[in-house]
């Protein structure tokens, strides 16, 4: 049989070009957008990955890194002082290319984003003058987290954002290839901008919302707009970092997590940690984060004695008071440690202490701000992936703390609204009413960082009790004592 059309085999010649044209095109495109090699660090310690490593944030949030690295320099109008980003409280480590608690990872391209240690180091200077030694697990007392955004989000509404002037700036500091150049241009450059102002909008509901300010977040509000879709409403959640050194006897025991308690397991409050930071869930590391919780488990509270002396027959005659007045809640195997104290438990009220006619707990909106629904939301987020989350919960309370590493837990209280130890022990009306936080200079007599004065005003970010979710109202025990007894008890706190 003889037809007057091309031979089948003609077609099947054709065909295959282009499928292999598809394909080299396709590979380039996944080449250039989506391949993922192992993140490299300097060493294989899980104190790097704590550091530098990635928690899967740069895949929804990161920054193209040639972009990311110019930002300071076009726009430091938008930044709090000169310095960069380090005027923001992010410290780079001698010789790092990127502060602690940045990282960076090629998904196509190299993307830099944020890991736990943004929030989750200290630092710590003995003078203005000395170097800060930096504490991992530590509460991030200095960073500026919504000023961070603010200022992506601000420099990328500004007209000056675009290819040309941005491609000028990296070409001051590094060649990019051809290649690169075009993808930046044509690609990167506007896909950011773009990434960007849609995320300014995700955090729009903030400016309507006192500023967190140095070393606070309000750590849910925006896990509920981005991640569950529900609405914030009027709820304020600024809360003071946490430490997360330790973490073994509080699994140990039981223990809920969170200033207000909203989960009590601890693999749930480590991967929720990373979503809360932008990871979406395909993105998740979880083996790399069970491993990051193992290492916490066991990471040591930093100790007061290494850095500074301890009147040590003062500190004995302190700890009888603080067993008879605070173990119960506060030491590691206290009958009340690590359990929610809900508004009304009448436990807040201490004999003798003198609330100044306000409450006897402290600033309730944190505990407001996680509600019933946004609970229920979070335990059916994981559903179709390999891990789940069971256990959050509204509390409408504040744990009792444990109190390993106090001294450097500075500014107290879930909102960080005492800035020193000795603070907490008055009561709230004569408690410090304005402060600035965010200097890192410590004070070892009051136990604290710096918190007025020229450097920590011009350095820090100015708190006032007096606004929504800032006050330091409550936590009475401990002020009825005498002067004697509270010079001894704050000795003793300095040693756990
Ligand atoms: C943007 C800042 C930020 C980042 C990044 C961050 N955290 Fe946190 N973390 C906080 C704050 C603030 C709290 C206290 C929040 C609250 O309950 O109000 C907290 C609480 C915790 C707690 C509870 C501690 C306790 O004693 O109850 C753990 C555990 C924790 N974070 C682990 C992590 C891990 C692990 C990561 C990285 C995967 C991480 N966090 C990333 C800010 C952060
Ligand atoms: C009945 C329970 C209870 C007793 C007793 C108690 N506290 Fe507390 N304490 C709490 C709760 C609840 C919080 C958390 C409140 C908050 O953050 O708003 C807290 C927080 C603290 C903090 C802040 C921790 C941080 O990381 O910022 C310190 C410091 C503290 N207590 C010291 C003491 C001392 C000292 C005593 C004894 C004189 C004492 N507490 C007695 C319940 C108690």
């Amino acid at each position: 049989m003889s037809n007057t059309y091309p031979r089948p085999g003609k077609w099947k010649r054709i065909l295959g070009v282009l499928v292999v044209l598809v394909a080299l095109g396709g590979g380039l495109v996944w080449w250039t957008l989506f391949r993922e090699p192992p993140q490299q660090l300097a060493d294989d310690s899980m104190e790097e990955y704590f550091k530098y490593g990635s928690i899967g944030t740069e895949q929804q949030d990161g920054i193209p890194y040639w972009i990311w690295l110019v930002l300071p320099k076009m726009f430091p109008e938008y930044l709090p002082g000169p310095g960069g980003l380090a005027s923001l409280g992010f410290g780079w480590e001698q010789g790092r290319e990127l502060p602690v608690g940045f990282s960076k990872k090629v998904i196509g391209f190299e993307r830099v984003g944020v890991n736990c240690a943004v929030c989750h180091s200290a630092t710590l200077r003995e003078t203005p003058d000395a170097a800060p030694v930096i504490y991992l697990g530590g509460p991030g007392n200095r960073v500026d987290i919504l000023g961070y955004q603010r200022f992506l989000f601000r420099s990328a509404a500004d007209p000056r954002f675009d290819a040309s002037n941005i491609l000028m700036e990296i070409g001051q500091v590094y060649r990019l290839s051809w290649m690169d150049r075009m993808l930046y241009r044509f690609l990167l450059i506007p896909a950011t901008r773009k990434a960007l102002l849609a995320q300014a909008e995700q955090f729009a509901w903030t400016d309507s919302r006192p500023d967190w300010g140095r070393g606070r977040i309000d750590p849910f509000n925006p896990v509920k707009v981005r991640a569950l879709g529900v609405d914030p409403g009027e709820t304020t959640g600024n809360s003071d970092m946490q430490s997360i050194w330790n973490l073994a006897p509080r699994v140990a025991n039981g223990m809920a997590l969170h200033w207000d308690g909203l989960n009590t397991d601890l693999t749930e409050v480590v991967l929720s940690s990373a979503i809360g930071d932008g990871t979406l869930p395909k993105a998740l590391p979880v083996k790399k984060l069970t491993a990051l919780e193992k290492w916490l488990m066991a990471l040591p509270a930093p100790k007061f004695t290494e850095r500074f002396p301890v009147d040590s027959a003062l500190a004995a005659a302190g700890e009888p008071l603080f067993q008879d007045q605070c173990a119960r809640c506060h030491a590691m195997t206290g009958e009340r440690t690590g359990q929610v104290m809900t508004m009304d438990d009448p436990d807040w009220q201490v004999p003798g202490a003198d609330a100044g006619g306000r409450p006897a707990h402290t600033d309730a909106h944190r505990a407001e701000m996680w509600t019933p629904e946004s609970a229920a939301a979070y335990n059916d987020y994981a559903a179709g992936y390999d891990w789940d989350f069971d256990y959050f919960r509204s509390t409408g309370g504040y744990v009792n703390v444990p109190l390993d590493g106090l001294w450097l837990r500075a500014p107290y209280l879930h909102n960080g609204s005492v800035p020193y130890l000795t603070d907490l022990l008055e009561p709230p009306a004569q408690r410090t009413q304005v402060f600035y936080r965010g200097l890192d200079v410590y004070d070892p007599e009051r136990v604290g960082f710096i918190a007025e004065g020229p450097d920590a005003e011009r350095r820090g970010s100015r708190y006032d009790t007096s606004v929504i979710g800032n006050s330091n109202q409550g936590h009475l025990w401990g002020t009825n004592l005498g002067a004697e007894q509270k010079r001894a008890l704050v000795e003793y706190l300095k040693t756990l």
